[in-house]
């Protein structure tokens, strides 16, 4: 159950994004088969789902061009395994946009030099660290090796007790030779963890690598030369390569290594996501965070101080949607007057003492930039 844009409770959430709707087949069928398995999508009116018992590894690869969908499964793959598989989820996420739906289990967290101390509490459900804005990229991926090398580290010194996941999305290219992503899709299975990762680009997988996931999702690819050696690595026909060359955005060929060695390939028409709205966290320089749906942010602003004044909130958006009182107070003031700002601020539930502290700041600073 979705309320005010966040997942209740975690038995809703399973209520929620386990079970499909739109299906011809037998329900108590599909509710048996859907125990403990993940829902992906819809082939034909039946659903595809992932079952980890019957799979050679948890490794999962997603591939596509731009715009294809990877992101949209890899989100609806996190809140799934975590929400119906019961797994721990470690994302590494270096776009932003993983955020709001990391945020959902209540495991956000925004400093991933903390690595080595959150996984210590590794029953958390979903483990976020935000690289977007660690500059330059070369730091970036430094801070990621780091933290695979904490996970790889924990992961050889103890058993969890549940399943773990690491997400990385688009990390193919920034992380290639890393050590510790060989050593995760190497020896992953034997300690419970499983990769999720993605790339746009087959030609910047090395296949013996690859070879060790055994769930791969293809999205719409273009490179005729990277699909035929994927073609030979994973036993498909030429009708798959074809259909994977015009494949429409959320739509991809499911291929799983099952235990007994066979390989599965099933075309799945849609892969049903989960919607989650954006959120705008409000912030002062104190103890204050106020979480608000992005949809109700936006309507409230419009509303009581125009839509030139919404308008101009969009630069103050700063990482993971985050915005400081005093900077939007003294914004809005720019469009309209104390009294509509002060009650778009009621309107949006900030605390009175945080209004009075965030329009004294924005005063004075106006007064000091006037130079009065
Ligand atoms: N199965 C789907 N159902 C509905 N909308 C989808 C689906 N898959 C993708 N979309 C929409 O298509 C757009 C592109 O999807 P997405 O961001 O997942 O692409 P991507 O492959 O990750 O692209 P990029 O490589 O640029 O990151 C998004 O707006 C997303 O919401
Ligand atoms: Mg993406």
């Amino acid at each position: 159950m979705i309320q005010n844009g966040r997942i209740g409770r975690v038995e809703h959430a399973v209520d929620l994004i386990r079970f499909p709707n739109t299906l011809s087949q037998n329900a108590e069928e599909i509710e048996a088969r859907s125990r403990n398995c993940i829902f992906v999508g819809t082939m034909h009116n039946s659903p595809y789902f992932i079952d980890f018992g019957l799979l050679m590894n948890p490794h999962i690869f997603i591939c596509g061009v731009t715009g294809s969908g990877k992101t949209y499964l890899m989100r609806s793959l996190m809140l799934k395994l975590w929400a119906v598989g019961g797994a721990t989820l470690l994302v590494l996420d270096f776009t932003g946009e993983y955020y709001t739906f990391a945020s959902f289990a209540g495991g956000a967290t925004n400093d991933p030099k903390n690595a080595d101390m959150l996984m210590e509490e590794m029953n958390n459900g979903i483990i976020y660290f935000g690289l977007k804005d660690i500059a330059p990229e070369q730091a970036k991926v430094r801070m990621a090796e780091s933290i695979m090398g904490a996970i790889v580290k924990r992961m050889r010194t103890g058993r969890v007790g549940r399943r773990v996941f690491l997400l990385l999305d688009e990390a193919w290219k920034l992380l290639e030779g890393s050590v510790a992503l060989e050593t995760l899709l190497r020896e992953g299975r034997k300690y419970g963890y499983g990769l999720v990762f993605s790339s746009q680009l087959l030609e910047d997988i090395d296949l013996a690598m690859l070879s060790n996931a055994a769930t791969v999702f293809l999205f719409r690819l273009q490179n005729r030369r990277g699909l035929d050696r994927l073609a030979v690595n994973y036993g498909l026909a030429d009708r798959h390569v074809a259909a994977i060359q015009s494949l429409a955005v959320g739509s991809c060929i499911a291929v799983q290594v099952l235990t007994t060695g066979k390989r599965s390939v099933c075309m799945i028409e849609r892969v049903h996501g989960i919607e989650v709205e954006d959120i705008v966290c409000i912030v002062s320089g104190g103890p204050m965070r106020l979480e608000i749906g992005r949809r109700k942010f936006e309507n409230c602003i419009r509303k009581n101080c125009g839509a030139e004044a919404l308008g101009d909130t969009l630069s103050l958006n700063g990482s993971e949607g985050r915005i400081e009182l005093a900077r939007l107070i003294s914004l809005l003031l720019r469009h309209c007057s104390g009294d509509a700002v002060l009650a778009a601020m009621r309107e949006l539930a900030v605390d009175e003492g945080d209004i009075a502290d965030a329009f004294a700041a924005a005063l004075a600073a106006q007064v000091g930039a006037n130079g009065v």
